[in-house]
């Protein structure tokens, strides 16, 4: 059974103090590791499901590395909004997506906690999600994320792998990988499946993550 160091629960946000800490530090580790790149290459290769206007969330944004991936990848205007419950990343990824954004999407922030979204039932098309739900029980924050996605709406998910990389990064950020098994479990419950992709191992992120696309059933 996993062991959380920094659980977040309903009520209780510490995760956000803890990344209001070391936002700087994680900022720079996952620009150096090409870590916007790969998410570049991923998306090239594997467009979103996504329509003109669609309802779009980038739940547990952090400094925005995924947020502005997508600023790169989406062509057309959809609504995206970014949550995390870090108030230093979010300045940090505002900041960066004043200055990085192409198409000049609106991109409103909303600093919140992913097992209580503050959204209606059904209200987004696509949630991506990466490095977030291993800071909380997996089976409440998956159950929490169908909830605002519409039927027949998609998750694209980054779950961390077990590995010797992604050990020393539970070490250094605080969090728990969940086993993979449990994530295609749990993801099994709410979703659909519609593919694995495992990054390539010359990606510094293929070391400790996949991308899951998931369609909500
Ligand atoms: C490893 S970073 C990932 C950031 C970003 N998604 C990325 O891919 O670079 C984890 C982020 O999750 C946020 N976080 C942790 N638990 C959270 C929760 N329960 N609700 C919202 N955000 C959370 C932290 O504040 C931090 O910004």
């Amino acid at each position: 059974m996993a062991e959380y160091v920094l659980t977040a629960t309903k009520s209780n946000t510490r995760p956000g103090s803890f990344y209001d800490r070391i936002e700087r530090f994680y900022d720079l580790t996952f620009k150096l590791n090409g870590y916007g790149r790969s998410l570049d290459q991923y998306f090239e290769a594997h467009p979103l499901p996504i329509f003109p206007d669609a309802r779009i969330l980038d739940a547990g944004c952090g400094t925005g590395t995924l947020t502005l991936a997508l600023l790169r990848t989406l062509k057309g205007p959809v609504k995206l909004m970014a949550l995390d419950l870090s108030a230093s990343s979010m300045a940090t990824a505002k900041k960066y997506v004043n200055k990085n954004n192409p198409e000049q999407q609106a991109v409103r922030f909303t600093r919140g906690n992913i097992l209580a979204l503050p959204y209606a039932d059904e209200a987004f098309d696509l949630v991506v999600t990466s490095g977030v739900l291993e800071y909380v029980a997996l089976d409440e924050g998956l159950s929490e994320l169908a909830r605002v996605i519409s039927r027949g709406g998609y998750l694209l998910q980054l779950p961390m792998r077990p590995s010797l990389v992604t050990s020393l990064l539970e070490m250094l950020f605080r969090f728990k990988a969940h086993p993979m098994s449990k994530v295609s479990e749990t993801t099994d419950r709410y979703f659909q499946v519609v593919s694995h992709y495992r990054f390539p191992p010359f990606h510094v992120i293929g070391w400790s993550r996949s991308a899951v696309l998931a369609q909500k059933i």
